[in-house]
């Protein structure tokens, strides 16, 4: 079964043909980073706007690359939201207008169950459920126990940034562009983690949430400190941002790690999210992993931490799978994602 999937959720536009839920036969991601670089942040009418450009030269490359036209296509999978409305209404038309005229199912995808998905990609080897995720990003950051393809259950979330935001805001303080993970860890691997002693916000608390304002705050008040960005010299800059990445990624870790002590039934541990891509978190979920003996994952590729639609694809079937025959419309879809989701 092939499933075309449409991910404009945010700053990214992106279209994929995925084969049986796990084979990439393409994926196209356009982003639109470069005019955000300029604002240091994602303007939502600018990136809807890009949106509305890219997204059918992005489909019919997909299906260029994949080798098929539409009429191969079993079904379209578009990520109905969370996200930036202007951004998420152009991959959602699109795809409905697409499944109309050419009578193609349709299917609503919530964007962190295609983060989930992500690690199907490329993967013969199905996980052993129920997994223990954790999705981190930009816009999200959630601690999810998922129990099926389709079944989920949130364990904890942020209760104000996200650890992808606060790498954003973090590297936004340090001068160092957008978009910020990248940039800090860059800066990080040069970097003494021990010389800043940052906070780790929730590490104490009894629950399995999270926080990084304080965290940012505390950054802000460190550059303030060492007489504003201008006066910091390279070396110093390489070890805030090495000591801030450790504080996020610690905070990330014990969480995930806490929830592993009150769900003994998980079997498998997997990072996904735009933030999954970070080494540092990386090392840490896996020794931990390791020592508890549990398999771990993130995904294969880089770009599939990421916002891209191959993602939505599997999600999207897997979803087709357990109902099939299902008609969503519009209407349905802001319902479908509510329902599903908390
Ligand atoms: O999943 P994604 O593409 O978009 C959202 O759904 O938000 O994630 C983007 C986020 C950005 O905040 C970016 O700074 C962060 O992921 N990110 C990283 C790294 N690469 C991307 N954070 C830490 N380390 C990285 N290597
Ligand atoms: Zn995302």
């Amino acid at each position: 079964m092939r499933i075309l999937g449409i991910e404009t959720s945010c700053d990214e536009t992106s279209a994929a043909v995925v084969q049986n839920g796990t084979e990439v036969l393409s994926l196209v991601i356009e982003s639109s980073v470069a005019e955000h670089a300029k604002t240091g942040g994602v303007v939502p009418e600018v990136a809807a706007r890009d949106a509305a450009h890219k997204i059918m030269p992005a489909i019919e490359k997909a299906l260029a690359d994949a080798q098929v036209d539409l009429d191969a296509i079993d079904a379209i999978a578009v990520t109905a939201g969370p996200g930036l409305m202007g951004s998420l209404l152009v991959g959602v038309e699109t795809a409905r207008a697409l499944a109309y005229l050419r009578q193609k199912p349709l299917i609503p995808v919530h964007h962190t169950m295609g983060h989930l998905s992500a690690n199907l990609l490329g993967r013969a080897k199905p996980p052993q459920f129920p997994v223990l995720v954790l999705t981190v990003s930009g816009g999200h950051n959630d601690l999810i126990l998922w129990h099926d393809y389709t079944q989920v259950q949130r364990l904890g979330q942020t209760i104000d940034d996200a650890a992808g935001e606060a790498f954003d805001k973090g590297a936004r303080i340090l001068g160092l562009g957008f978009p910020g993970g990248p940039a800090i860890a860059r800066e990080a691997e040069k970097g003494n983690p021990n010389r800043f002693d940052f906070p780790r916000p929730m590490r104490h608390s009894k629950d399995l949430n999270f926080s990084f304002s304080g965290l940012k705050t505390a950054l802000l008040y460190a550059v303030r400190d060492l007489g504003g960005i201008e006066n910091i010299p390279q070396k110093t800059l390489a070890d805030l941002s090495a000591g801030y990445q450790e504080a996020i990624t610690d905070s990330l870790a014990a969480k995930l790690f806490a929830a592993i002590d009150i769900y003994p039934e998980i079997r498998e541990i997997h990072l996904t999210g735009g933030v999954s891509a970070n080494r540092r978190l990386r090392e840490k979920c896996a020794l931990q992993a390791q020592k508890r003996g549990l398999p771990f994952r993130f995904p294969e590729k880089i770009i599939y931490c990421t916002d891209n639609a191959a993602m939505i694809a599997v999600a999207g079937f897997y979803k087709f799978k357990a109902h099939p025959g299902q008609k969503w419309d519009w209407r349905e879809v802001q319902a479908t994602v509510k329902r599903e989701w908390f």
